[in-house]
């Protein structure tokens, strides 16, 4: 059995998360459980999403921070047997499959099968936010598929609604009696306009073949850039999936985004130094071309300064 729970963003999506992680330890006996997150995460701004998000620099402010959180680097199985070694406490794993906020940081598929098998093994939820790399960004509906793994528990929402404001958590089989009626629920959730909204985005990325877009325009676009730009010195890495992509530089390049803008490019600069592209699911690979005629000389020009 499967069950979804609607909202409106992702941030509540991850709220619903990190409940439905909670009360699975206190079905269980567990007072105090604790939910291990990762290093450079962002699940969102409310407190118990801030809370789990990995960056000091969001979180700043707004203390003091909601406790129940152990956290771990990336890719690092050792360290994730390490941190969370004899903790009875321990509910669930939680993290996004490629850091989106965090730039562009690819969970790699093997250490996704290990934890898939450490959370078997433990009886821990495995809880991934699919909410930036998920809904066809990578090639797949969801970015985990590409290790052959799937979830307990999936918080989704940004391009679910195509601009409609719409979160979903889903919960597999292991999670999915978890919350009882009256545990969650929002006045919007649900709501006819967006999951009408919703409904016609699956209907429309199928029938478009947006999947395989995202694949062959992003392969590419990752192509392109490589070529254009992955030689220069102050590149350090060019790397993403489909058409989630990132282009480290050695420095801080915030003032990119605003120079791209006026150049006619919308682009993200995350984490300082990693200049992150999002484009539509629908980008043709002339557009793709364009994206890189715009970027490629500002991005020459700044390393030159
Ligand atoms: C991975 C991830 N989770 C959660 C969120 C929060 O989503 P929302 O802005 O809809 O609250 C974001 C937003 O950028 C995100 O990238």
């Amino acid at each position: 059995m499967t069950n979804v729970f609607f909202g409106s963003t992702g941030l509540e999506a991850n709220e619903a998360a990190i409940k439905l992680a909670r009360k699975f330890g206190h079905d269980r006996g567990i007072e105090r459980p604790e939910i291990v997150v990762y290093e450079k995460a962002f699940h969102g701004r409310s407190i118990a999403t801030l809370s789990a998000t990995g960056n000091e620099k969001v979180q700043k402010g707004f203390g003091p921070l909601v406790e129940g959180f152990i956290r771990v680097p990336l890719n690092d199985i050792d360290a994730l047997r390490k941190a969370t070694d004899g903790n009875r406490n321990v509910v669930a794993v939680f993290f996004e499959t490629i850091q989106g906020e965090g730039g562009i940081n690819q969970m790699r598929a093997d250490y996704l099968q290990k934890v898939r098998e450490l959370c078997d093994a433990k009886n821990w939820l495995l809880m991934i936010d699919e909410v930036q790399c998920g809904m066809g960004r990578t090639g797949k509906w969801f970015a985990h598929q590409w290790a052959g793994i799937v979830p307990d528990v999936m918080p989704l929402a940004k391009g679910l609604g195509s601009g409609v404001p719409i979160g979903a958590v889903v919960a597999g089989p292991k999670a999915a009696h978890i919350f009882q009626p009256g545990n969650h629920g929002t006045t919007f959730g649900g709501n006819p306009l967006a999951m009408r909204a919703g409904v016609e985005t699956l209907r429309i990325m199928e029938e478009d073949g947006l999947l395989e877009n995202a694949s062959r325009v992003g392969a590419h676009l990752r192509g392109t850039l490589a070529r254009e730009l992955g030689a220069l010195k102050g590149v350090v890495e060019i790397r993403g999936q489909g058409l989630m992509i990132g282009v480290e530089l050695d420095r801080n390049c915030g003032v990119l985004t605003q120079r791209a803008a006026d150049a006619g490019l919308l682009i993200s600069v995350t984490a300082d130094t990693v200049i992150r592209l999002l484009p539509p699911l629908i980008v043709t690979e002339k557009q793709a071309d364009d994206i890189v005629a715009i970027l490629a000389p500002l991005v020459k020009g700044f390393l030159a300064e």
